[in-house]
Parts: structure tokens; C-alpha cells; sequence
């Protein structure tokens, strides 16, 4: 096989036996199984460093060109939180106060969410997912961009991932339009708020909406052409 001048042989990869890859997907399903996104947070402290260690993951993801055009801004400063929250809920009251169609407020009903939003401000971290519309593959580059939804949408579900495998909660939020995110977390205009990921422990009294543990099946979602 020839190599090409700037490739390097595969490293890192271990092939396993069909029963060890079968356990370890099952394995994977059932941690994800368990995630749940949670509304009610504990206001108890999450060590940066894991926080850290979860972005580094998500930092892992595929992206267009390898351009990896994403930015995560890791809040735990209670007033930049206080921000968040206030600008937040100043457009879910619009949103809810008739922005929103009837058939949008209809899907969300079984959610029992509304315009208050006091997890922006107990939950120890928000990361706010910033999608960049330029870059490049190092940092200080001015070129386009490809793939950058599906990249960032990547990134956010490894994110997920890593921070539900800790041992964490998160809720996947976006209070629409997120633009106020740019401001308060001084970042470029070029660059579009994507979510706005709400982390920490959930609170002892935590609900969850029947409404969510209803997943289509694999038939579902799947159609397999053998
Ligand atoms: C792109 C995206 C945006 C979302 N925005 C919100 C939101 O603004 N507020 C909220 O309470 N939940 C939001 N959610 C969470 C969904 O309501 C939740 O994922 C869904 O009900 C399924 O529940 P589960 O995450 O527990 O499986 C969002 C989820 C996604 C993927």
C-alpha cells in the first residue's frame, strides 16, 4: 500500500471481537439511555476541570475540511449568568407571548416549559455553543467555512455525550433569537449562537416531562438495505 508523503500510519485503532464491539455499543446505549434533559439544576459547584475535559471531547468531533468551527464559552460567573438569564427570558416571554405559532406552543405543551428560565442562574455552568462562519484549521485563519451546522451539531452532541457520561445534567437550550449571547460573551459578530448548554447536578425535586422518554423505535429510524 502506498502511503501518501504527508500521511502517517493509523494509530490508536483496536480491532475487537465481534462480541467485545457488541458489548461495548450496548454499553454505550444504555449510558445514553439514561440521559435526560433536566430543567430543575442544583446550584452545587462542578469543578472546572471536568468541564474542560467534556469541551476537550466535543473539541474531538468531525468537522468540514477539519476546519472545527466552533467556540464554547463556559460560564460560572454568577453575574455574566444573571445576564443570560435576564436577556433569555426577555425573549421566551415574547416568544411564548405570541411570537411563537400555535403549532410550535402546541409541540412544546407536554414540555410544561414557559418564559421563566431561573436554571440560567442555579445551575453552576452555561457553554454557550458559538458556530463560525469563517476559520480555518489553526487559529487566526480567515477562510470559508464547510459543513458548519452539521460540525457544530456534532461537536454538541459529543459535548453531550461527555458531560451525561461524567455524571452530569445538561439541558440543550435555545432561547430564540440568541443573538444577545454574542454580546454578553464578547464574541465576533461573524460567529452565530448555536445553543446555549445548561450543566451541573440535577436538583433533588427534579421532573421530567413524560413527554420525553417516548423515542421512535429502531424500525422507526432506521431502513436497512442489505
Ligand atoms: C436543538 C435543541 C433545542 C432545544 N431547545 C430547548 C429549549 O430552548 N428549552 C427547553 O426546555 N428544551 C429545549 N430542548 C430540549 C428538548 O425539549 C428535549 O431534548 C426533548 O424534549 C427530548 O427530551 P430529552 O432530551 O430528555 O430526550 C432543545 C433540544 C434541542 C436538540
Amino acid at each position: 500500500m502506498s502511503v501518501k508523503d504527508d500521511h502517517i500510519a493509523l494509530t490508536g485503532y483496536d480491532r475487537r471481537s465481534e462480541i467485545e464491539m457488541q458489548a461495548r455499543a450496548q454499553a454505550v446505549l444504555d449510558t445514553l439511555l439514561t440521559r435526560r434533559s433536566i430543567r430543575d439544576f442544583s446550584d452545587e459547584p462542578v469543578p472546572r476541570d471536568l468541564i474542560e475535559t467534556c469541551i476537550r471531547a466535543a473539541g474531538t468531533a468531525p468537522s468540514g475540511a477539519n476546519h472545527q468551527p466552533w467556540h464554547f464559552v463556559a460560564i460560572s460567573n454568577s453575574e455574566t449568568k444573571r445576564q443570560i438569564r435576564m436577556a433569555a427570558e426577555a425573549e421566551e416571554a415574547e416568544f411564548y407571548g405570541g411570537r411563537a405559532s400555535e403549532e410550535w406552543l402546541d409541540a412544546l405543551a407536554p414540555l410544561g416549559t414557559d418564559a421563566s428560565k431561573p436554571f440560567l442562574e442555579t445551575a453552576p455552568w452555561l457553554i454557550a455553543v458559538f458556530a463560525q462562519r469563517r476559520g480555518g484549521e489553526t487559529p487566526g485563519q480567515d477562510k470559508k467555512n464547510y459543513y458548519v451546522t452539521e460540525s457544530v451539531g456534532l461537536a454538541t452532541g459529543m459535548l453531550i455525550t461527555a458531560l451525561h457520561s461524567a455524571g452530569l445534567g445538561t439541558l440543550t437550550h435555545t432561547p430564540a433569537p440568541m443573538g444577545f449571547l454574542t454580546e454578553i460573551c464578547g464574541r465576533p459578530k461573524s460567529e452565530k449562537p448555536f445553543v446555549l448548554m445548561v450543566v451541573g447536578y440535577p436538583a433533588i425535586d427534579c421532573t421530567i416531562p413524560k413527554h420525553a422518554l417516548i423515542k421512535k423505535d429502531l424500525p422507526e429510524i432506521t431502513t436497512f438495505m442489505e
